[in-house]
């Protein structure tokens, strides 16, 4: 029997089961305080002029009306050529490169184009935040499978991750570099999870949006990014998500890819072209341009961030926070545990209100909230100034907890 409209829900069981971002509300939040923004992972500085002048370019000769709905046949066969060079992967710009607004569009498309209702999608956890939201908006059940914090970085149980695959799986989902740990997966590890979707007839659905930000362990040179794609019997399996968004320094331009075999390529296209029909045009011209920069670019890139991360680290050690150097990407998880918060919500509101900087609760990226309560991420793609003003509000941590509740009781 149909439900009687007077007790219908108002909004569907999928969008009530998962909360709004919570990286996008501590940029609210940093907004309303004032506070120095490591929240939300964006640069602060200004996009290169030469890529902005070739989006102006292009608006100006008019490309301004719908482009074919896959993209930009200039900015797909820039994506080839780049993949190309980086990742040594022969890719045929008509028939398995979809362009999507952002790597977060890439990734949703992606899933709902090959993933059903039942079908389970393996994700390590901390994962990021969209990961699970998307996993919801494809009908299927996310399978988190921990990576673990230890003396040389994250690294998951090999054991943990085998028994994670079962008939059901149809696909994981890795971020590599990783947000928020900066882990980068070692070849090792790699060869290990390619093996389980060989095994499994799974895909592997790879986020390689911080593919130029990686920066070697132990001061030692940085080993230029690996795809999973790149291994034997994946490529056929694999679809690479991907964007503008990091590399160049356009977060807010909406331009990303997928990388995929024909067969789920159609499906991507079908997929991206109800939902957006297409990114802007203009902007994927920009794209092209920005693909064809020299290798001094992108070596540039990550010596700027290797800067950055050896500036805040000892900053975030300094100010009581347990944590690391990370491999890759540009964020900092840290362990609150020495400042006796009962956990990282009511942390890093303290943060925000009392020391004037804005983290991300650990929690956020965790299936189970419980285990990334002592968390916080810091992100770095920030102007020397915002790391520096961070600095300096950070130092007051060291003050005694008791100092803050007192100035609060009296306030
Ligand atoms: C791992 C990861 N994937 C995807 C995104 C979103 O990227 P885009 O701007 O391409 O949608 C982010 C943004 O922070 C991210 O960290």
């Amino acid at each position: 029997m149909p439900e009687p409209t007077q007790t219908r829900q108002r909004i569907s069981r999928k969008a009530a089961s998962f909360t709004e971002s919570v990286i996008r509300e501590i940029t609210r939040e940093a907004m309303k305080y004032g506070a120095v923004n490591l929240g939300q992972g964006f640069p602060d500085w200004e996009t290169p002029a030469d890529i902005k002048q070739a989006a102006i370019d292009a608006i100006l000769a008019d490309h301004n009306q719908y482009a074919v709905t896959w993209g930009v046949k200039e900015f797909r066969d820039a994506i080839a050529r780049k993949t190309m060079t980086y990742l040594g992967l022969d890719v045929d710009p008509d028939s398995e490169i979809t362009v999507t607004c952002g790597s977060t569009e890439g990734m949703i498309a992606a899933m709902m184009a090959t993933v059903d209702a039942g079908d389970e999608v393996v994700v390590f956890e901390p994962f990021y935040e969209n990961y699970a939201p998307d996993a919801i908006l494809a009908d299927a059940s996310a399978r988190y499978v921990p990576l673990y914090r230890t003396e040389n970085g994250f690294v998951f149980d090999k054991e943990e991750l085998a028994a994670a695959f079962n008939p059901r799986t149809r696909a994981i989902i890795l971020c590599h570099p990783n947000n928020p740990t900066g882990k980068v997966f070692t070849p090792d590890e790699l060869e290990f999870i390619a093996d389980l979707c060989r095994n499994n007839n799974a895909y592997c659905f790879t986020d390689e949006i911080y593919e130029h930000i990686i920066f070697g362990v132990d001061g030692a040179e940085p080993v230029p990014h690996v795809s999973i794609a790149t291994l034997p019997g994946m490529r056929e399996r694999t679809v690479i998500v991907n964007s503008l968004s990091k590399t160049y320094s356009v977060t807010g331009w909406r331009v990303g890819y997928c990388i995929a075999p024909e067969d789920l390529t159609s499906a991507i296209r079908k997929v991206h072209d109800f939902l957006t029909v297409g990114a802007a045009n203009p902007l994927q011209r920009a794209g092209a341009y920005a693909m064809s920069l020299p290798p001094e670019y992108y070596t540039s890139l990550e010596k700027e961030y290797r800067r950055k991360r050896d500036f805040l680290v000892p900053v975030l050690k300094d100010a009581g926070f347990r944590c690391d150097y990370p491999q890759g990407a540009y964020y900092v998880m840290a362990d609150i545990s020495e400042f006796g918060f009962a956990n990282d919500i009511a942390f890093t509101a303290h943060l925000v209100r009392e020391i004037g900087v804005a983290a991300v609760p650990g929690s956020s990226f965790y299936n189970d909230e419980s285990k990334g309560s002592q968390l916080v991420r810091f992100c770095f793609c920030k102007k020397d100034e915002t790391l520096e003003a961070a600095a300096t509000r950070l130092a007051k941590m060291r003050w005694p907890y008791s100092f803050w509740n007192a100035m609060r009781e009296s306030s």
